[in-house]
């Protein structure tokens, strides 16, 4: 059973400057919601409401995100405004939100296990969200497919989609035996690596399933791909005793850390939702 959700949200967002200068790049609205409470909803709906954020400095909005304003709220009490705010309300009263700081920005991998004492010892989901993730057709959202899957292997998921090939270098990639139509074994997997290089054009999008082992590999696991501590580093260690799946999930998903797919995934919710309201 999954309760708990971390959000490595300490990245400086430096392709979205100067709009990050002063502000996270997770408060930058999508329509009129921050990117960040598409992606807690999204825990939610999977059943995850232990919400665990490693942050840092310039991202104190996160933490105001989610908590209440009293004197924005006394001021639009009883108007039409106060709906506006009943979506985050409902996260407030259904999750319990913990942070921690990341001093140094030393990678994905140091950011997760800089969340260490929020999660402790049990499976954990790991959402990027900068990666804007929308569920399949029922309304199922990735998350939801992956801890519906964890429920059944027990082992660390990764959710995968295909890619084309000249974009390899953006993603980790991996490389495995398949199960069934979307599940596969993962074998191989590496940051980053050029078109040339990579084992396939199955990158890695920023939902993770991870076991609480991961948190001692990641300290064994020596800085990678642009010096850093890399989480695809450390899961191929799981993966090299079979212990990686990667899953092509349901859904769609924007690279909102672009400013192009940030673009499409704004005319993707105005015709998906605004206008349907
Ligand atoms: C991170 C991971 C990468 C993964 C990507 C998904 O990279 O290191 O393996 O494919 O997220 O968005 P980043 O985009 O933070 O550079």
């Amino acid at each position: 059973m999954i309760r708990k959700c971390l959000f490595p949200v300490a990245g400086y967002g430096t392709r979205f400057l100067p709009a990050t200068k002063a502000m996270a790049k997770e408060i930058l609205p999508i329509l009129d919601k921050p990117l960040v409470q598409y992606g807690v909803e999204e825990a939610l709906e999977a059943g995850l409401t232990d919400i665990a954020f490693v942050t840092g400095r310039t991202k104190r909005a996160i933490e105001d995100h989610f908590d209440i304003n009293y004197e924005l709220e006394d001021q639009i009490r009883g108007t039409a405004k106060e709906a506006m705010l009943s979506g985050v309300r409902e996260l407030i009263e259904k999750c319990t939100f913990s942070y921690t700081r990341q001093i140094q920005m030393k990678g994905l991998g140091h950011a997760i296990l800089t969340g260490r004492p929020l999660i402790g010892y049990e499976p954990f989901a790991v959402v990027l969200a900068d990666d804007l993730c929308f569920g399949d057709t029922a309304g199922h959202g990735v998350l939801r497919q992956m801890v519906e899957l964890y429920a059944k292997h027990q082992c660390s998921i990764v959710a995968i989609e295909e890619v084309p090939r000249d974009q390899t270098s953006s993603y980790g990639v991996i490389a495995g035996v398949p199960i069934d139509d979307r599940l596969i074994r993962v074998t191989d997997m590496v940051e980053k690596p050029k078109p040339e290089d990579a084992p396939s054009n199955l990158a890695i999008i920023g939902r993770y399933i991870l076991t609480p082992d991961i948190f001692e590999i990641i300290e064994n696991t020596p800085p990678g791909r642009n010096g850093e501590v890399q989480i695809t580093d450390a899961l191929l260690r799981q993966a090299k005793e079979g212990r990686v799946l990667g899953y092509k999930f349901r859904g769609q998903r924007f690279d909102c850390g672009s400013v192009e797919g940030f673009v499409e995934a704004t005319n993707y919710c105005f015709e998906t939702f605004y206008k349907k309201q």
